[in-house]
């Protein structure tokens, strides 16, 4: 699959076993997802467009470089996404934030579209769409076609636990979207939940349950 791009970092492997483990409770597991988006941030914007600018030392006048103000966005995919924004806020702090509310419908797992709030601009600027679970793929594929319908025309998809169905659907409905995700799980079970995943990521970010 094109596009695709699969961390395979030390640290981000022990922070995984971490969140998978159901002991972890609400802080420590909103702690950590936000600690693996910062990595994935990094790591996924090596591609990042620079602009010249002149800085001054303390010792005399240089050229360097930066990211322009204002380039990036974050859109996290309601709910559990919300749990990913702080993470690319540490490294984008201006970045202005979208919301695209999701849910899947228990009994079809179909993707039901109930909110979509995006930043004026957002179609010049470089979108993060954030959701911590990639399952069928459905929510992610409807909310990518959904901000490509709003005219965004560079998107990045950051998951940090994907199923190979949700991530091979993504790849065949986007091509054009790079796709970072932490770790590729082994397949869904029957109610469509990642394998060995870590359950329901918004009720443990949340405590809804
Ligand atoms: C979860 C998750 C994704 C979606 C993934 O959200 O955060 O958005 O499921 O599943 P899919 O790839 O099969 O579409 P959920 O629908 O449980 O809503 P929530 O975040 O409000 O709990
Ligand atoms: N959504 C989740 O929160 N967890 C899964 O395993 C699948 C979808």
């Amino acid at each position: 699959m094109n596009n695709v791009y699969i961390f395979d970092h030390p640290l981000i492997k022990h922070k995984i076993s971490l969140l998978r483990d159901k002991n972890t409770g609400m802080k420590e597991f909103r702690e950590l997802i936000e600690e693996i988006t910062v990595i994935m941030t990094y790591e996924s914007m090596k591609d990042v467009e620079l602009v010249p600018v002149e800085v001054e030392t303390p010792l005399e006048k240089t050229v360097q470089y930066r990211v322009p103000e204002e380039s990036v966005a974050i859109v996290p995919i309601l709910r559990a996404g919300l749990g990913m924004v702080n993470g690319v806020h540490k490294v984008f702090p201006t970045a202005r934030v979208g919301h695209i509310g999701m849910y899947r419908d228990e009994t079809t797992l179909e993707p039901k579209e109930y909110y979509c709030k995006l930043p004026e601009g957002i179609e010049n600027k470089t979108v993060f769409l954030v959701d911590p679970m990639l399952a069928t793929g459905g929510s992610a594929c409807d909310a990518l076609a959904a901000l490509k319908k709003r005219g965004c025309k560079k998107i990045k998809f950051m998951a940090i636990i994907a199923a190979p169905v949700g991530l091979e659907a993504v790849a065949k409905a986007h091509p054009d979207v790079p796709v970072y995700i932490s770790t590729l799980d082994r397949c869904l079970n029957e109610n469509g939940y990642i394998l060995p995943g870590l359950g329901d990521a918004g009720d443990r970010l949340f405590g809804t349950k």
